[in-house]
């Protein structure tokens, strides 16, 4: 194993692929993803966001905490955002990462289709570390249903994270970034493989290309502020897994050669937060091995 791949996994409480699997973080259900140690992947001695502050949403498990440890690793300090109550231990456990990193962690709950509690978030995080420089919105929300049964009550929930939410994430993060931050959205890889059910999903997450777009427009070049999406492909989490039966997920994973694992993803957001990527602006980058071609 790679002394990346072994700092990696250590970070996210692990020391092994089975250790991995043991925590939860990977699937043994599925076939497992191979895993390297990217072209792109920093090494943690780099800290390049050292007195940098991220705000990740969605981050009590999974890919936002990948990111969120990552960034860490970097040395920024991060909010660490969870949705319910519910999960917090899974936060406090993103909290410990981070720090174990070296860098400052605050939690902060909260129903991100709420413009209120948005406003909330920034506050918090001002209230914590006077400045925020990188908002990674990973919260999203999943309804998997052909179109004729999706009811009211489904559409506006993922309508409300997927579309509003991140409509005044960005609207609130441009009103209070500094220069050189980041705005880096989540979004799905299905906003170029249309596939049945995923209608409500894929089309409220859609929205995030046009308004990354429209941001990207509306920033002075001169403070040196960039927003993307990333559009990731099926990644083995439950998120992915859970509204799958078996026989699709074989399907899915022989279209893409593989699942792909939060480390095939947390190198493209440790990118697009650094420095490095400077003239990487109003992008949506498709990450799926190949998945879809687009
Ligand atoms: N896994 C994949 O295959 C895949 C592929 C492409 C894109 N993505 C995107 O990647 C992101 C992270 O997914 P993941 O796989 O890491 O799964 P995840 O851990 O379940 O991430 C989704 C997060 O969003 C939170 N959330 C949902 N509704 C919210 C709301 N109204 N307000 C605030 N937070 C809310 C969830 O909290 P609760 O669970 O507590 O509700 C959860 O923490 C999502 O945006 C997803 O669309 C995933």
């Amino acid at each position: 194993m790679s002394q990346n791949r072994r700092q990696f996994l250590s970070a996210l409480g692990a020391t092994s692929v089975a250790g991995a699997i043991a925590t939860g973080q990977v699937n043994a259900q599925v076939p497992q993803p191979v895993r390297s140690t990217p072209a792109t992947a920093r090494k943690p001695t780099d800290r390049e966001l050292s007195g940098k502050v991220a705000i990740v949403t969605g981050a009590r498990n999974n890919l936002g905490r990948g990111f969120a440890v990552a960034l860490a690793r970097q040395g920024a300090n991060v909010v660490v955002h969870y949705h319910r109550e519910a999960t917090k231990n899974q936060a406090e456990e993103t909290a410990r990462l981070v720090r174990q990193q070296g860098a400052k962690a605050i939690l902060v709950p909260g129903d991100l289709s709420r413009v209120a509690n948005i406003k909330r978030l920034f506050d918090e995080t001002n209230t914590a570390f006077g400045r925020v420089d990188i908002v990674v919105h990973s919260a999203g929300s999943l309804v998997k249903k052909p179109m004729a049964e999706i009811t009211e009550a489904e559409y506006d929930r993922v309508a409300g994270i997927n579309s509003k939410g991140t409509f005044f994430i960005m609207q609130e993060a441009i009103r209070r970034i500094a220069d050189n931050g980041r705005i880096i959205n989540v979004g799905t890889s299905l906003l170029a493989s249309t596939i049945g059910n995923y209608s409500a999903y894929a089309g409220t997450k859609a929205a995030m290309e046009d308004f990354t777009r429209a941001l990207a427009r509306e920033i002075d070049w001169k403070r040196n502020i960039t927003v993307n999406t990333i559009a990731p492909g099926p990644v083995d989490t439950p998120f992915f897994r859970d509204p799958e039966s078996p026989e699709a997920i074989a399907a899915i994973t022989r279209l893409a050669g593989r699942l792909g694992s939060i480390e095939d993803i947390v190198p493209l957001v440790e990118f697009l937060a650094s420095p490095q990527s400077r003239w990487v602006n109003a992008q949506t980058i498709f990450i799926n091995g190949g998945y879809v071609t687009r």
